[in-house]
């Protein structure tokens, strides 16, 4: 892995090679609630995409370089979930969980792991109304914690929800980082590491600022119309040594810092379609101490 990369004390090997991202392997089921949650009139849009650059969330603008690096943040967080669950960690904390499907699909791990959702109480609601008006039960569920990160305690809310904070976690914060204040993520990070028992795993990325080609400026710079047009402006970017040491100073140990490179080698190789990350991206692993 990058330059960034720590060995864990006592890991025999090095990260294994993940399956290339593609096509649902598990026929029905594992996407079934992605697109169960989205619009009603959006479904027919994505069912009849034939590749991820259908996939457009504005017209004539092909989200895909952003659309791919965010899916791969999510994969490389639930491999480092199926990791801790492996070590017998039995409670994962989605921040900013946003449509999310893992503990709608994940019934697998349902007796296993208990999940929480933790989002703002207006995308929290609209979530529970489609999977309410979803033509399937869920077999399992996430417990809801709805906060608005920008003015509600997270500490506060999870602590009235079940979660055990005397039994070490797994967080992931993910493709949210960039449409909060600095400020909010690290009040947020503080907060996290408050409630975290040691030995707990936290997976986050964040918006880089980092040098870019003129392309990505272009698709960047496009980019942030479109999503300030639909109400989520982005609002902060970090220098990845700033973030590394911000996490380290509110006691975290970063073990692995990942580039939209890393992102590419694991789970893009060997695709026919050229999809893979277009935007500089970072991705953390870190354990709270
Ligand atoms: C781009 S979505 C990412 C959703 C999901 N993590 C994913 O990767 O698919 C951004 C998420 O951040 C959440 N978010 C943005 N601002 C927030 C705030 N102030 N408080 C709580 N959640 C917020 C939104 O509700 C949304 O779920």
């Amino acid at each position: 892995m990058s330059r960034w990369r720590r060995r864990e004390a006592g890991s025999s090997s090095e990260r294994p090679r993940a399956p290339a991202l593609g096509p649902a392997t598990t026929p029905g089921s594992r996407k079934f609630w992605a697109i169960e949650l989205l619009a009603p009139r959006n479904r027919a849009r994505i069912e009849a995409a034939t590749g991820a650059q259908d996939v457009e969330v504005s017209p004539g603008f092909d989200a895909s370089p952003i659309f791919a690096l965010g899916v791969a943040s999510l994969r490389y967080a639930e491999d480092e979930v199926e990791r801790c669950v492996r070590k017998g960690i039995d409670q994962y904390l989605i921040l900013g969980a946003g449509f999310d499907t893992f503990a709608l699909r994940r019934v697998d791990l349902s007796g296993r792991l208990r999940v929480y959702e933790i989002d703002h109480p207006d995308v929290q609601a609209l979530k529970r109304e489609r999977v309410a008006a979803s033509s399937r039960e869920p077999a399992s569920l996430p417990t809801f914690v709805p906060v608005d990160f920008e003015a509600t305690s997270f500490a506060a809310e999870i602590a009235k929800s079940g979660f055990d904070g005397g039994r070490p976690a797994v967080l992931s914060w993910l493709n949210t980082i960039p449409y909060l204040t600095q400020e909010a993520t690290v009040t947020t990070m503080k907060e996290i590491h408050a409630v975290l028992a040691a030995g707990s795993r936290v997976v986050v990325n964040y918006g880089a600022e980092v040098p870019l080609t003129p392309d990505q400026i272009a698709f960047l710079s496009r980019l942030q119309e479109v999503v300030s047009s639909a109400g989520e402006p982005v609002r902060s970017q970090w220098k990845p040594v700033d973030f590394a040491a911000m996490l380290s100073d509110i006691g975290f140990e970063v073990l692995e810092h990942a580039s939209e490179v890393d992102l590419t080698a694991l789970y893009f190789e060997g695709r026919g379609d050229g999809l893979k990350p277009g935007v500089p991206g970072r991705i953390i692993t870190a354990e709270r101490r």
